[in-house]
């Protein structure tokens, strides 16, 4: 193998130690080149939990009529989009802050609340963009294994140090699916201690229909340390205008706005998302085709003797039992994209997004062929 070169050698020590220990998050297969390796021309990717049903027409519009004013920076308070989402969840605009979809935020509080010697608390797995925010600040990051597929909140609490920065907690949860009920989370953030912020990631909110939901946004902002986190990317299907935002008490959200980036959420963005807020029936549409597909999923899995997670989100986990890997291959060379978990730490997984309800029965149609793959290490 070829050495280094000297100047090579120079520069990278001009990068901070813990850039080199980061490695780029690894999307889910995209459709074109899924197309181009195996000669495809109809493929369904069911691999990032977005909505199938795209955006509302309401929303589409809104976008076009707003293309002429792209010459202009957007409004860096985003002004008009605050106050819609602070009148939704009833609160003040200085409580919610905007920003290039959750990911940026969870990047902007590891970068205002971790450092080096710090903790960052989280599930294990869990949502893949946690721990980069820890190795970024030169903070530890604390792994708390899940029980029955869903976060353990005791074993949490019960990891909690003086060092204990920030906890990051995704319900639903990602990639399991799992919900834990508004009561557990009460209990948890009453006993979290106040020096430790927790983010209670809930990009998936919209999916859930467990009995015990609904009170998640009242009771952490009961709290002074809590941060939730919603995303127009899921529901609203703005994956690809990247709007996500926080809603706290105004000093967190403050210490947000200190450091976010000035123009943070495009002018399209902004008008899109405004739009799909007032566009409540095409929620309930795609909250209906949802619970069908994951009926329809868990039923599949039932039939073919495979454990599926019960899913409160917009995808199902299916555990194979063996290596995922050649079904996952198999499903791919017949144009259906899923997300293979050995990555998130759960070998032997597939997460599968619910998709329209053609796109849906494809899966399950290209799933059976597929299991019968060979099995292996493909
Ligand atoms: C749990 C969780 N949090 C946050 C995000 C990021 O959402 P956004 O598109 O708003 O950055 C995702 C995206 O898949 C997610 O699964």
């Amino acid at each position: 193998m070829a050495s280094t070169p000297e100047w090579l050698g120079a520069i990278a020590s001009a990068v901070k130690p813990q850039v080199h220990r980061l490695v780029p998050y690894v999307p889910g297969t995209p459709i074109i080149d899924v197309m181009a390796k195996y000669g495809l021309t109809d493929v369904v990717k069911l691999a990032s939990n977005e909505n199938p049903f795209g955006p509302a027409p309401a929303v589409i519009e809104a976008i076009r009529a707003a293309v002429p004013e792209i010459g202009l920076y957007p409004d860096a308070g985003a002004v008009e989009l605050r106050q819609a989402l602070a009148t939704k969840h009833g609160v003040q605009s200085d409580q919610i802050s905007v920003a290039n979809g959750s990911d940026e935020l969870l990047q902007t509080i590891g970068y205002a609340v971790l450092g080096e010697g710090d903790e960052l608390l989280i599930g294990d797995p869990t949502f893949l963009r946690y721990e980069p925010q820890a190795i970024l600040n030169r903070a530890r990051t604390v792994k708390v294994p899940l029980r029955d597929d869903a976060h353990d909140l005791d074993a949490m609490l019960g990891r909690i140090t003086d060092r204990t920065k920030c906890i990051m907690l995704c319900n639903p949860h990602n990639p399991a699916g799992t919900y834990l009920p508004d009561g557990a989370i009460e209990h948890f953030l009453e006993a979290v201690p106040k020096h430790v912020l927790v983010v209670l990631d809930e990009a998936y909110y919209e999916f859930v229909d467990h009995p015990d939901h609904g009170r998640s946004m009242a009771l952490a902002l009961g709290q002074p340390n809590v941060l939730v986190l919603r995303t127009f990317s899921k529901i609203h299907a703005l994956a690809a205008l990247r709007v996500g935002y926080a809603v706290g008490r105004p000093y967190l959200v403050r210490w947000i706005e200190q450091i976010r980036e000035p123009f943070n959420v495009n002018s399209l963005a902004q008008v899109a998302a405004l739009a799909a807020l007032r566009d409540e029936t095409h929620v309930q549409q795609t909250l209906l085709a949802n619970r069908a597909g994951r009926e329809l999923y868990t039923q599949t899995a039932a039939r073919l003797g495979l454990r599926a997670v019960l899913s409160q989100a917009n995808f199902v986990l299916f555990d194979l039992g063996r290596h995922e890997q050649p079904v996952y291959e198999a499903l791919l060379r017949r144009g259906v994209i899923v997300r293979a978990c050995s990555g998130m730490g759960l070998p032997g997984h597939l997460r599968v997004t619910i998709g329209t309800p053609e796109q849906c029965d494809r899966f399950v149609r290209e799933f059976e062929v597929a299991l019968s793959a060979p099995a292996g290490s493909g």
